[in-house]
Order: C-alpha cells, then structure tokens, then sequence
C-alpha cells in the first residue's frame, strides 16, 4: 500500500515518514504546484496498485478539494486499482441538510465527487455522521476518541467529560469511557427570547477537574459560555478539547484565556493542535 501526501497533509509528514516503515507503509512522490493563474498542477511520480491518499480540506478549502480530485485522476490514470482518501477534516460537513430553499447539501455534492475516483473514504469525527451514506463507496468515521483520551488522562484524573450540547454527548461518551470516568452534557434552556441558560445536567462539577468535548471550535463562543459556566460552578481546572480546530481570528487566543488548557487534534495544523491522529491513519 502506497501512502500519498497532498498540500492538507504536509504538517502531518514528519510524523508519518518516522512511523510509516512500522506500519508497512510505503511514501508516494508527488510532484504539486500552481501554474501562474493559480490553477493546480500534480504530477504522480511512481508505480502501484492501491493507494492512501491523504488529504485534510481545511483552508484553503477548494483547493485542496480540487486537488484531491486530481491526485484521484492521475492515480486512476497511472493504474492504480483501488484508492483510499483519507480526508482528517471534510470541508462543508457542516451544511448537511437544506434549510432554505434552493440550497444544496454541501456535503453530499462533495463525498459524490470524492467517490467519483475513491473507493474508500475515512474521515473523522463527521459533524453528521448519517451523512456518510452520501458516498458511494465504503465510508468510515474514525473517532480521535483514544488520543484525546490519552493526552488528558493525567490532567483530568478523576473529572468529568461534558459536551457543550446533547448533540456532541457521544463523543464525550467515548471519551470518559476510555477514560473511565463520569460525563454528561449542556442543556440549552431559552430563558427569554435574548437569553439562553447553559446548565450540565445531572452532574456535579464543584471541585472537579472538566474537559469539554465537541467536533469543531470556530468562533470558540460555545467554549468560552460553557467554561464560564463551571467556573460559576466552581469547577476545578478546565479543559477544553475538539477535533477540529477551525479557528476564526482570535479564537484560539479567546479561548485560551478563558480555560486552563485548549488542545485540539491535528486534522487542521494549528497552534494547539497538540493530539495527533497519525496513528489513526497509519492504521488503516
Ligand atoms: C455545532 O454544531 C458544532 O458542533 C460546534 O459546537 C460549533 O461549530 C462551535 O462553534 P463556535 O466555536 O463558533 O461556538
């Protein structure tokens, strides 16, 4: 199995080229620039069978959409057999449904054209994972459960995992239970028609170390509320964890100030993203 690294991989390079050979995994060279008008350009400088094409679509994201589906083409057109993406972050997850009409669901328009050249596709921690049945081949959300787990098992001890909404219970869920501690969630309760009151439920946080769980942080005002909250509460250290660090201007600097740690996997290269899911990936 041949491993390709697209433009969205390259801050995962390090780590993979020194774990690679452990896992039988053999590198790809690929040859990516821009011609003067912007356009993309790839040029696939070796031989196989099957490749692990991976790509994270984070911005620039229609570059790197594109330019997975180029390294799709030139890989069906050198001979390969049978391609796998490896898509860490998916750009436009997050429009899964039609709410006005005359819009798309955008994340199906992009897993159909994935599956156009891919057979197999592995993203993580899918903002809707029912949407996965757009693809039309083998699709697979990996859950970055266990190195989150991981890399807060000593700070949190014996705290709670909560998620900042019922939405994101379950992947608080398989995070304490690796962990082997409490979890909970956010309810959202409309006390006037300005103002919404965010309580956990069922749960005491008085004393107790916090992580907070969710996929995506983007504004980061969903953390900074519910942190705010269990200070109130009188919650020990917080921390605040997600998959994918999207980041608007000032998040990471906003949120940090607000919480006592914040690190996010490294499907998205950011400053805090300090948990990495190559092993994930090296896996496949
Ligand atoms: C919402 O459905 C997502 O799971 C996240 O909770 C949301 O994207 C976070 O956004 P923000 O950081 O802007 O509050």
């Amino acid at each position: 199995m041949k491993i390709v690294l697209g433009s969205g991989a390259q801050h995962l390079k390090n780590e993979i080229e020194e774990k690679s050979q452990s896992y039988k995994k053999e590198f790809l060279e690929v040859e990516i620039k821009k011609f003067p008008d912007g356009e993309k350009y790839v040029r696939v400088l070796g031989e196989g069978e099957e490749a692990i094409i991976v790509q994270s679509t984070y911005s620039p994201q229609d570059e790197h959409l594109i330019e997975l589906l180029l390294l799709g083409d030139a890989l069906k057109e050198k001979g390969f057999k049978k391609l796998i993406a490896v898509v860490p972050y998916l750009a436009y997850s997050r429009q899964d449904r039609v709410t006005k009409d005359g819009e798309p669901i955008s994340v199906r328009a992009v897993m159909k054209a994935i599956g156009i050249y891919y057979d197999e596709l592995y993203v993580f921690d899918l903002h809707n994972p029912k949407t996965l049945e757009f693809f039309p081949g083998k699709a697979v959300n990996l859950s970055p459960a266990r190195a989150i787990a991981s890399y807060f098992k000593d700070k949190l001890g014996e705290g709670i995992v909560l998620a900042p909404d019922k939405g994101a219970l379950e992947r608080a869920r398989a995070v304490a239970e690796i962990l082997g501690v409490e979890f909970s969630h956010f309810e959202k309760k409309r006390i006037s028609p300005t103002e919404v009151q965010m309580t956990p439920v069922d749960i005491d946080v008085t004393g107790k170390n916090v992580l907070i769980v969710d996929d995506i942080i983007s504004t980061g005002g969903t953390m900074i509320r519910a942190a705010n909250i269990l200070k109130e509460m009188g919650a020990k250290k917080i921390y605040v964890t997600a998959t994918h660090g999207v980041f608007a201007k000032g998040a990471i600097e906003r949120v940090s100030k607000a919480v006592d740690e914040l690190a996010v996997t490294n499907t998205i290269p950011t400053p805090v993203s300090k948990i990495s899911i190559v092993p994930d990936i090296l896996k496949l």
